[in-house]
């Protein structure tokens, strides 16, 4: 039974694989980007009736609000939803430092909160009756191994990893709140993976990492509500 997912930064990396499994496979996709008139890697799907390009900014406050609303132009339910694109490095609108002790700024640091950690909740609030209305309606947050509290043993990277760890709280309190109406909400670390934001040198492509986390999204229950995982299944440390 084809599902209808949604699935944020679609235009590269992770979300781009996760947006062709799931349309070659028979299900319908929300696929977002910033700039909708420039995805290039998305275009050869575009024949597909299966896929919709919506715009969405995590950094807008005004495209977060007007998000819900084009979503459910599309569709009157939602069964899969995808929260994956995120920001690392310096690479914040304000381009802030975030990253190294010493050069740390305030913007740099809310700019990568505002996106990594305040955007997936924005986006699960403002899309949660379309999910109560889903078949064992699901929700992926891709954060990282390095939001967890219990592997953070080096220092820097401040502004990424204080937005993940963020997210990975916001996601356990989001989870029990949503899993009351039938949603299952989990976080998902997904790998090192072979992308602008993971580099060449990264272990996993993003082909075999969305598979992994599609593998996860099909077998979740409501059980599974407020996990960390890694991309294979595995239960990950917080
Ligand atoms: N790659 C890894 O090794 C790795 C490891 C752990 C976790 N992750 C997480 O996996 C997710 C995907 O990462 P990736 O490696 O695929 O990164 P990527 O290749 O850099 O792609 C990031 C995606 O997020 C979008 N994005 C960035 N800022 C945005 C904003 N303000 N509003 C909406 N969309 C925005 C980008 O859109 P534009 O093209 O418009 O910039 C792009 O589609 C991220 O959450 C990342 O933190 C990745």
């Amino acid at each position: 039974m084809p599902i209808i997912a949604c699935v944020t930064g679609a235009n590269r990396g992770i979300g781009l694989a996760l947006t062709r499994q799931l349309v070659r496979r028979g299900d319908r996709v929300i696929a977002t980007a910033r700039q909708p008139d420039r995805c290039d890697a998305l275009a050869e799907l575009l024949d597909s009736d299966r896929l919709h390009i919506v715009q969405l900014d995590l950094a807008d406050p005004a495209s977060l609000d007007a998000f819900p609303e084009k979503v459910a132009r599309i569709t009157d339910r939602l069964d899969l939803l995808i929260n994956n694109a995120g920001v690392s490095g310096d690479s914040v609108p304000t381009g802030a430092p975030n990253t190294r002790w010493g050069e740390l700024e305030p913007e740099g640091i809310l700019s990568m909160m505002r996106i990594n950690a305040v955007g997936p909740l924005l986006v699960t609030q403002g899309l949660v009756e379309l999910l109560a209305k889903g078949d064992a309606p699901r929700v992926l947050c891709v954060s990282s191994q390095l939001g967890s509290l219990e592997r953070k043993t080096a220092g820097g990277r401040y502004g990424y990893c204080m937005s993940k760890a963020a997210l990975n709280m916001g996601l356990r309190a989001m989870a029990a709140d949503v899993v009351e109406r039938g949603i299952t909400a989990v976080a998902v670390h997904p790998g090192w993976v072979i992308t602008d934001m993971g580099g060449d040198d990264a272990e996993l492509t993003p082909e075999q990492s969305a598979a992994g986390m599609l593998n996860i999204a099909d077998g979740l229950s409501t059980d599974d509500a407020g996990r960390f995982l890694k991309w294979n299944g595995e239960a990950h440390p917080w």
